[in-house]
């Protein structure tokens, strides 16, 4: 048991990670605010978690409305007092397009959720992390440190989350709050599957044919990541085990990054 009752909010916690991030963190005996735009997911999440005895809130919010995030962060503070961690693992893909042919409105909204709801997200919780030398996880992606083909949007939103990451940790380190950035590899959740169902046959052609599992050959460890390893890592990351890790990237993708 890394936590004792310590409050910690996850943003798309009803998602594929986020949902095994709340497990893990509450039977690790934290106490979760599972957050997330799919309100009936949040409920099912929730539901499981006190279900299974943990302590769990669920609030459903937009983590591109700071009015929608600052009022869940204090209905997290009425449930469960300050908080003293945040994971923002909400965050959406774009359809597979070249850099030259991507609808700008796609681009706008992929950086709207994935890098200005992050900022939103970490600015609503700074009070309270403050206030209890606290932690946070970003989600950024392996993909904020290589390019992939037909990914732009998506690829340079998670390169931002892991600068913006950088910037909060040195900005915050005086505080005592550390901030790291968690680089997940093709982890089997449904964003993944859906980039398989939709994009695999026109981008991907041979090398996907339709299936998850194709994934495979370029990923050292032979296999994709199951959404418990991303949450194990978060959290390492969020416990006092980590206490002199700030401004981190760890990539958590079967070596794939090793190979540039
Ligand atoms: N699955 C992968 O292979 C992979 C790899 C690297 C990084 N990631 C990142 O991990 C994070 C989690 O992704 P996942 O694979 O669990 O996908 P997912 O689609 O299962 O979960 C994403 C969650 O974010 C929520 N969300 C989307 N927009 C939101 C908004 N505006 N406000 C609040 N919640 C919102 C969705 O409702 C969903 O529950 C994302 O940031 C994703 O980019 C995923």
């Amino acid at each position: 048991m890394r936590f004792s009752s310590e409050p910690v909010l996850i943003t798309g916690g009803s998602g594929g990670m986020g949902a095994a991030m709340a497990r893990r963190l509450a039977s690790s005996g934290a106490r979760v605010v599972v957050c997330d735009l799919d309100q009936d997911a949040v409920q099912r999440v929730t539901g499981e978690l006190t279900d299974a005895g943990h302590e769990a809130l669920g609030v459903s919010a937009d983590t591109c409305d700071e009015q929608q995030m600052l009022a869940a962060v204090d209905q997290a503070e009425q449930a469960f007092g300050p908080l003293y961690g945040l994971v923002t693992a909400a965050g959406i893909r774009q359809p597979a397009a070249p850099f030259h042919q991507i609808d700008l409105d796609t681009w706008d909204r992929v950086h709207r959720v994935n890098v200005m709801g992050t900022l939103i997200a970490i600015r609503a919780c700074r009070p309270h992390l403050v206030r209890t030398h606290g932690a946070i996880v970003t989600v950024a992606s392996v993909t904020a440190n290589a390019a992939r083909m037909n990914q732009s949007a998506y690829c340079v939103s998670k390169a931002a989350v892991l600068h913006l990451t950088r910037q909060v940790a040195l900005e915050l380190a005086a505080d005592g709050v550390r901030a790291n950035a968690l680089c997940p590899g093709v982890t089997r959740t449904p964003m993944i599957e859906e980039a398989v169902r939709t994009d695999g046959p026109q981008v991907l052609e041979d090398k996907l044919r339709g299936s998850l599992e194709a994934f495979r050959p370029g990923i050292p460890l032979g296999r994709l990541s199951e959404p418990e390893e991303q949450a194990a890592t978060a959290e390492f990351l969020l416990s006092p085990d980590a206490s002199f890790i700030t401004g981190a990237a760890i990539y958590v993708d079967g070596g794939v990054s090793m190979l540039g």
